[in-house]
């Protein structure tokens, strides 16, 4: 149990970058080790889930170094990679093991892949039932529904998919294993996810066309290295931002955070609750749009969060139902159903530790209700071994009455590190 003891009352005040974007780091490695040439990646997430796709593919035989936030691959093409003499361990990681299923879909080798116990109960098959309708093989409980997985690869054709769930995870596999498979993948979304992979694609080089939902890849042309720099992540930005939404007379200044609008569904939710906020300095950086986010405090209200805003911002529902917390009047987040496959089923989880905090939540099959707005009493809740739900706990702490007691907060290196450090220089000015 570690007793979180920031002071309520205290400000936030300060101008601030944030690590690297997970989505974005893990694909660069992705498409470097499988370039021709030497890619440089700047601002690489150093956490724990990108360092899992980072081992995987020196099980595969690339070599890839790093000092601080800087990696360098040395790629030979997707058909140097050497099948693997141990198990790949994906660790607590989703993006990587569905992302890294799709690419071993297409290598013609067999390879035994497993996770932690969060990971081992996430379900596998909404990339599997795909990837064996384009010719792979897998062996595992539940029909290879679930890590761990044996794998042979090889011999994959192109199929046309509409995914029955909004997943940018299922997507980018499913783009991966194209690469390696004759003919033409299709994919179509109903929703549109997260582009980073479509954006890093044709940085690399690939034959990839996006019209509108539909996205066309094929074979025909290898990928050729390229340097990446990565935009600070949005998804960790969100819980300084919301902070500084919280606690009265803050202003705080991020740059150079990732704006994409497939992902940026979290800036919209703040300006509709009422918050001050100005984007500024935007450029587009290794094909990604980026700027400067400076948020002042202000009232905030009520809103209704469904259908294509949920897959633009799924990741950040925890920080935001805190926000709703200290909205005035009643927020519903409906269409959200993915919540409950993520690294802990997170409608269960929220709706648990702000209740105990003392918030007026109530858990729907696909979302939340929350009335506001409510002092939150402090008390002691468990953070599911979650890292955003243990970042959304630090920070309802920060405005809580009395000490916020928490169990584990080592789950926060998953993808920020160095988040409690930050959040201390921004309290402590
Ligand atoms: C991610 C996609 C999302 C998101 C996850 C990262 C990605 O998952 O929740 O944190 O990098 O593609 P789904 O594809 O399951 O929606």
């Amino acid at each position: 149990m570690e007793v979180l003891d920031i002071h309520k009352s205290i400000r936030i005040d300060g101008d601030i970058q944030v690590p690297g974007d997970k989505s974005i780091s893990h694909r660069a490695v992705i498409l470097g080790s499988i370039a021709n040439g030497i890619t440089r990646i700047e601002n690489f997430l150093d956490g724990e889930d990108c360092m899992r796709t980072v081992e995987a593919f020196r099980l595969l035989g690339v070599s890839i170094t790093k000092e601080n936030n800087c990696l360098e691959i040395h790629g030979n093409g997707k058909n140097a990679l050497q099948e693997p003499s141990e198990p790949i361990y994906f660790g607590n990681s989703g993006t990587t093991a569905r992302l890294m299923l799709g690419l071993l879909a297409g290598l013609s080798f067999s390879t035994v892949v497993y996770g932690d116990k969060s990971l081992s109960s996430r379900p596998m098959d909404r990339v599997l039932k795909p990837l064996k309708a384009m010719g792979v093989q897998s062996i595992g409980r539940k029909e290879a529904g679930y890590l761990p997985l044996a794998l042979r690869g090889g011999d994959l054709h192109g199929i046309t998919y509409e995914m029955p769930v909004n997943s940018a995870q299922v997507k980018s596999a499913l783009l991966l294993a194209g690469l390696g498979a004759t003919g033409v993948t299709k994919v179509i979304e109903r929703y549109r996810t997260r582009n980073h992979t479509e954006n890093m694609l044709k940085a690399f080089g690939a034959n990839i066309s996006v019209n509108g939902k539909e996205i066309e890849i094929d074979s025909s042309r290898s990928l050729s290295a390229t340097d990446v720099f990565v935009p600070g992540d949005i998804s960790s930005a969100a819980f300084l931002l919301s902070a500084a939404a919280i606690i009265p007379e803050s202003s705080l200044m991020i740059r150079n955070v990732g704006i994409n609008d497939t992902r940026a569904g979290f800036l919209d939710v703040l300006i509709q609750m009422g918050s001050k906020i100005e984007v500024t300095n935007k450029k587009t950086i290794s094909g990604e749009p980026i700027g400067d986010i400076k948020i002042t405090n202000a009232p905030l209200s009520g809103i209704i969060i469904e259908g294509d805003l949920v897959p633009r911002l799924i990741d950040e529902i925890p920080i935001i139902a805190l926000l709703a917390t200290q909205a005035e009047g009643k927020t519903i987040i409906r269409d959200a159903e993915e919540l409950r496959v993520k690294e802990t089923d997170r409608i269960q989880a929220i709706v648990d530790v702000l209740s105990r905090l003392g918030a007026n939540i109530e858990a729907t099959d696909d979302g939340m209700i929350i009335e506001g707005k409510t002092s939150l009493n402090g008390g002691e809740v468990r953070s599911y071994d979650d890292h955003r739900i243990a970042m959304m706990v630090v920070v309802a702490s920060l405005i809580s009455e009395d000490h916020v007691i928490i169990d584990d907060l080592s789950s926060i290196s998953i993808s920020y590190p160095g988040f409690m450090n930050d959040l201390q220089t921004l309290v402590g000015k």
